[in-house]
């Protein structure tokens, strides 16, 4: 049986993103096949994977908190800056 392929999510970021469309504290779009996630922390925004990486789970609705994001799963907390767990 194959595996049927999903639309990458929100806007192709690559085209860039008016402000006035991210007005919240994370916006799902995606870089070519890969959904990526936007992150306003303060003054910056960081752009990370949209999942998580450990079962997959959806960033998008974490919760932001300072320079990180907390998996709404699981509770796995990733730095925004680096990436790490
Ligand atoms: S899927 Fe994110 S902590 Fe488990």
């Amino acid at each position: 049986m194959a595996e049927e392929q999903t639309p990458p999510a929100g806007p192709d970021l690559t085209k860039g993103v008016a402000s006035a469309d991210f007005n919240g504290a994370t916006l799902l779009g995606h870089v070519g096949d890969q959904d990526v996630l936007l992150v306003r922390s303060g003054s910056e925004i960081f752009a990370i994977d949209a999942h998580c990486s450990h079962y997959h789970g959806p960033l998008a609705d974490g919760l932001v908190v300072g320079h990180s994001i907390r998996c709404p799963w699981h509770h796995a907390c990733f730095d925004l800056r680096t990436g790490e767990a």
